[in-house]
């Protein structure tokens, strides 16, 4: 086919480079490995649409190569810390994302996090695959019970709002969240959350804290050893948004000391490298970012991806756009 070139720097769905392949003059990365500096540059002038994921750096010097032919980037994925965006504008790129068709996977990976953390799920497996489970006793891997308790979400977005009310039906917890844009009395009544003044004070307030809000310098290790030492010591943290909001250093510590009691991740500063101290910590949970991995989430994700670049390639205002 014919049609403005555009490069997948990963492999997606085959449902979705079928459907691309229609409009579009589809290349996809077939090593399906993270592409180099050198070979985003090149591609910077050799398609017309350039589609990265979150395992791509799309830097300043990236977007800024001379006799560019890319017009717009189709991210494939909600989160855009990964790009330069100050850079992409000033290049007059125009970068889109994906919003709306992840949120319901990445909420349900929220809940399978905070259950599997406060029930201590990967050391229990762990202790029985190894041969090392002795057998039923009164006391063996207690965990924290969730009925009642109160999880506080940093930050009130799409995603945040759709654990809230998930948490709420099906663990019967409180929900309490802080973020700078407050939601409306109705939208807060609609959740049953209150609103917190600070972020100090959800934290001191929390038995579960999961972080729901993006990556980037605003929210460079937020949570750091000031933060974690006002947790509760009984709290579990949760991080589904990105990495680089915690300190994995300080948080290991914290996990090992007792300051905090458990976590649950699915994201990493240095993806997919893991601080060795959180490996070996304690009452740790880690997923390999696994937020919107279903067929389905990854499919509408694409399909959304070839909605944007198909508005844009007509002269059209894609949906997503946000610079
Ligand atoms: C995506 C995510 O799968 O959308 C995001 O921001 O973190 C993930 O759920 C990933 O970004 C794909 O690029």
């Amino acid at each position: 086919m014919n049609g403005p070139r555009i490069l997948l720097t990963r492999r997606w769905p085959k449902a979705v480079e079928d459907a691309l392949r229609l409009n579009f003059e589809v290349t996809a990365n077939s090593d399906d490995v993270p592409m180099t500096a050198d070979q985003l540059k090149m591609a910077m002038r050799h398609y017309d649409a350039l589609c990265p994921t979150v395992s791509d750096r799309i830097t300043a010097e990236i977007l800024s190569v001379p006799d560019a032919r890319v017009r717009i980037i189709g991210n494939y994925g909600v989160g855009l810390d990964h790009i330069d965006m100050r850079a992409a504008k000033a290049a007059g790129i125009v970068v889109t994302n994906t919003p709306d068709v992840l949120t319901e996977s990445t909420a349900e990976l929220t809940l399978l996090l905070i259950l599997m953390a406060s029930r201590r799920a990967s050391d229990g497996e762990r202790e029985l695959r190894s041969g090392h489970w002795t057998g039923w006793r009164p006391i063996h891997m207690l965990g924290w019970s969730l009925a009642g308790r109160t999880l506080g979400l940093v930050g009130f977005g799409r995603i945040a709002r759709a654990t809230a009310q998930r948490a709420r039906a099906a663990l019967g917890m409180r929900i309490a969240y802080f973020s700078r844009h407050r939601a409306t009395p109705e939208d807060e009544e609609k959740l049953a959350a209150t609103h917190c003044n600070s972020l100090d004070e959800l934290i001191s307030i929390a038995d579960v804290l999961s972080l729901h809000c993006p990556g980037g310098a605003e929210t460079h290790h937020l949570i750091n050893r000031h933060r974690l030492g006002q947790m509760k010591r009984t709290a579990i943290l949760i991080n589904t948004a990105r990495g680089t909001i915690i300190n994995e250093f300080e948080l290991a510590a914290a996990l090992n000391s007792g300051q905090i009691a458990a976590a649950g991740l699915d994201v990493y500063e240095s993806e997919p490298a893991i601080h060795a101290a959180l490996l070996a910590a304690r009452n740790t949970v880690l997923l390999p970012h696994l937020g919107s991995a279903t067929l389905e989430t990854r499919t509408a994700m694409g399909m959304r991806v070839a909605e944007n670049l198909g508005r844009f390639f007509t002269g059209e205002p894609p949906v997503d756009r946000v610079v």
